[in-house]
């Protein structure tokens, strides 16, 4: 049973609702003006807000399973007269309320561990990407080589349709942390 509820809701978005991996991770990408993105597990929305600097003509979507969760990313986008082009939805990475084909960009930031089943999951973001989208996922802490962590993380992936086409190590005083950018093979 999942962790995430109203409570954690409110907890994390006190402590963590604007944790730097958000916006070191949407400056790193580079995301093109008129993208559709989809940030599943999106938390506070604080990814998308940084996107929405990039994504000025695009539409952003966040998705996360917490109704509280939702609520709170509403309220602080509402407040942030930049990001009228973002929109919230009650939803999981395992049942993704959006269309097949839809996505340029679907982010996982901080989110693929607390999803309840990855393989799952993987199967709805292969079918809301579009064929020539783009699959981010980032991990705080990052996952040192020769680690049972990392070889399981690649064996999921290496089990769905993505492929890792690049791997990033971001740091700065606050954090550290890896970013995959992966394609559908
Ligand atoms: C560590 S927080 C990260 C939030 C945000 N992406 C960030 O980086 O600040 C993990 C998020 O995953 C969400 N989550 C939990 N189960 C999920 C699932 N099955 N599918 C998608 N998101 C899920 C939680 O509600 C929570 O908002």
């Amino acid at each position: 049973m999942s962790d995430w509820n109203t409570e954690t809701a409110e907890w994390y978005a006190h402590k963590y609702g604007e944790y730097p991996t958000n916006k070191l991770g949407i400056e790193a990408l580079k995301l093109p003006d008129n993208s559709i993105v989809i940030d599943i597990g999106c938390g506070t929305g604080c990814a998308l807000r940084h996107a929405a600097k990039q994504v000025t003509q695009g539409i952003l979507i966040g998705v996360d399973p917490v109704p509280r969760m939702i609520e709170i990313a509403r309220e602080k986008t509402t407040s942030d007269s930049t990001a009228s082009n973002i929109i919230f939805k009650v939803g999981s990475a395992e049942d993704i309320p959006i269309e097949n084909n839809s996505a340029d960009f679907i982010l996982a930031f901080d989110s693929f561990d607390h999803w309840e089943n990855q393989q799952q999951g993987l199967k709805e973001i292969h079918r809301v990407l579009k064929p020539d989208g783009h699959f981010i996922i980032v991990k705080d802490g990052g996952l040192p080589n020769n680690t049972e962590a990392r070889q399981s993380f690649l064996d999921i992936l290496e089990h769905s349709t993505f492929k890792i086409i690049e791997e990033q190590t971001i740091e700065d005083d606050e954090v550290l942390f890896t970013l995959w950018i992966c394609k559908n093979e």
